[in-house]
């Protein structure tokens, strides 16, 4: 028992210094968001792939791939802080910024799109996954295009 209440209290004082704990640097901000990227993008490729006739359609990659993207858009929610517009390389134009309600909106229609699209690949439909990976990509070029620098 007092073992237990040890571990308790250490839990505690280990909670409150995550708390109190300063902001990330906005390089290593910089370099989570590009790399949360690079993981969608590692993820969504071959969906695109097969939509392209690039790959034969596979339904159980489809769905592995589309349950990566939901689950990995949404390690989007933390990767833009204010603050993190500078501090590295970086094409997140200062517009994200400036419009937070209509970037996040696009966050979140990509967030959407993308559960669409893993219940979709789910039910293992070839067209209906298709449509969907389109759909989807729809929503990574509406945010691109504004608010990603060429
Ligand atoms: C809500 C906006 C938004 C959505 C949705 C979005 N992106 Fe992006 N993307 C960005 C921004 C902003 C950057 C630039 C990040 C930086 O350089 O700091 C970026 C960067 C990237 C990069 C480059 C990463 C690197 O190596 O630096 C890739 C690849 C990418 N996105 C792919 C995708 C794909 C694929 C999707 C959809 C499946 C998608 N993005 C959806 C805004 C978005």
């Amino acid at each position: 028992m007092p073992r237990f209440r040890f571990a308790f209290a250490a839990m505690l004082t280990l909670a409150a210094a995550v708390v109190a704990a300063d902001a990330p640097k906005p390089e290593k901000v910089i370099a989570y968001r590009q790399s949360t990227y690079r993981l969608i993008n590692w993820n969504f490729g071959p969906l695109g792939e097969m939509v392209k006739g690039k790959r034969p359609f596979d339904a159980s990659e489809a769905k592995l791939r589309a349950e990566h993207v939901a689950y990995l858009s949404h390690f989007l929610d933390e990767a833009f802080p204010a603050g993190s517009d500078k501090g590295a390389t970086t094409d997140a134009k200062p517009a994200i910024w400036e419009n937070q309600k209509d970037f996040q909106s696009k966050l979140a229609d990509f967030q959407h799109e993308a559960q669409i699209l893993a219940d979709t690949a789910g039910g293992g439909d070839e067209a209906k996954t298709k449509d969907q990976v389109i759909k989807t990509a729809g929503a990574c070029k509406a945010c691109h295009d504004k608010y990603r620098a060429d």
